[in-house]
């Protein structure tokens, strides 16, 4: 339905009714998706929406999303606290299911004094948190059979998910059996981060048809080719980030009585071509915002294009923490996962634009 923005006040007495309404006659009362899909109408109520509830492929698919976002996060606090090795084997840990909480739990074969229950079971955790992400992924696949026939493309991501999921845990293990290999990492994360974009694509297909956007035809097409550049620009800056990383594993491990402030120091020419491509993604998005905000293109756009220049800013702010502040390290977590989350809502500019109802 068309939402004129002066009648804002009684769409929210409408929408709270529907709610009540909706809490009423529902045996699974105040289901969050009702509330999710009505917030969202009153949060944006001049452009089209149409009352949905997610089905269940939809609701796991979202979840499964935000779980392995979760677990980017997890990853970098396994990273920027050491905790790499806190399991020395895989997929075992100390040669245990669940690893022991001292020393003395140890099996004969290992060493006690390199034992560290805080870093083993951080790991362990992080294990464990990418196996229920596994289980969700397998969830997404076995659900979105229901879309085999109408949109089996929801049904080829979830499988490619799955596969790629697979193929991650098997990635896991390589990175601890080769001692932390920079370039294993590299090809974890870009993993992972492929995950995300593969499930936000199927989970986006299977949504599309129900959440109409409008748009007019030339906007779209200058913010589609616009977010698509903007993609391969930040995916291009993730790729080089990776790069500066392996540069500081190195520095950090080559010299372990180096203080943190000066590894910047001996980063060499990759990390002033990572910080200046900031520019590039800067601009690339500033363009967006001008566009939308200069065509009046709907809120959505507009507000999503604003998010993700203030998530680029942010990233751009936190990179210049760790470069001038020493690398702390709640700030490599930060880095880490502030990416992950950008290039997501990058990923969502692309497929609103190429999903949006041209008029
Ligand atoms: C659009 C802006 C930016 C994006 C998307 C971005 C993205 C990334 C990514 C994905 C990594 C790899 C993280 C990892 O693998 O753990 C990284 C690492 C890094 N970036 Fe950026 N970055 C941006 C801007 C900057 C800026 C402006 C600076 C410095 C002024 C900077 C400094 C660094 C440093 C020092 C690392 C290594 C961090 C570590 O070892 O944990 N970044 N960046």
């Amino acid at each position: 339905m068309l939402v004129p923005k002066s009648r804002k006040a009684n769409l929210r007495i409408f929408y709270l009714s529907i709610i009540a309404k909706e809490c009423s006659v529902s045996t699974s009362c105040c289901d969050i998706s009702t509330y999710m899909t009505l917030l969202f109408t009153l949060k944006f109520p001049n452009y089209n929406t149409i009352y949905m509830k997610l089905n269940v492929y939809q609701k796991t698919a979202l979840l499964t999303i935000a779980a392995t976002l979760f677990l980017i996060f997890i990853g970098g606090l396994v990273r920027a606290s050491g905790a790499g090795l806190g399991c020395p084997d895989w997929p075992k840990c100390y040669g245990l299911w669940i690893p022991p909480t001292t020393a003395e739990g140890l099996p004969p074969q290992f060493a006690s004094e390199e034992f560290n229950a805080v870093k083993t079971w951080t790991e362990y955790i992080n294990r464990l948190i990418g196996v229920l992400i596994g289980f969700l992924i397998t969830l997404t696949f076995l659900f979105s059979f229901r879309y085999r026939k109408t949109k089996p493309s929801v049904t080829v991501a979830s499988f490619a998910a799955f596969l790629m999921v697979l193929f991650q845990g098997w990635l896991g293990g390589q990175v601890v059996l080769s001692g932390l290999s920079e370039w294993i990492i590299t090809v974890h994360m870009l993993m992972a981060m492929a995950i995300v974009g593969v499930l936000i694509f199927g989970a986006f297909r299977a949504v599309s048809g129900d959440i109409a956007i409008e748009i007019n035809r030339k906007h779209r097409n200058t913010i589609l080719y616009g977010s698509l550049i903007l993609l391969g620009l930040t995916l291009i800056q993730m790729v080089l980030g990776t790069q500066v990383r392996e540069a500081v594993d190195t520095i950090s491990r080559g010299n372990p009585d180096l203080p943190r402030s000066l590894w910047v120091d001996y980063l060499g020419v990759i990390d002033a071509i990572h910080r200046s491509f900031s520019w590039l993604v800067i601009a690339s998005s500033a363009f967006l915002i001008w566009y939308t905000r200069k065509h009046n293109v709907n809120l959505y756009f507009s507000r999503l294009t604003y998010t993700v220049f203030v998530l680029i800013l942010s990233q751009v702010l936190v990179g210049i923490v760790l470069v001038y502040f020493g690398m702390p390290p709640s700030f490599q977590v930060l880095h880490l996962f502030g990416s992950a989350v950008m290039i997501s809502c990058v990923l969502l500019l692309v497929f609103s634009a190429k999903e949006a109802n041209t008029v």
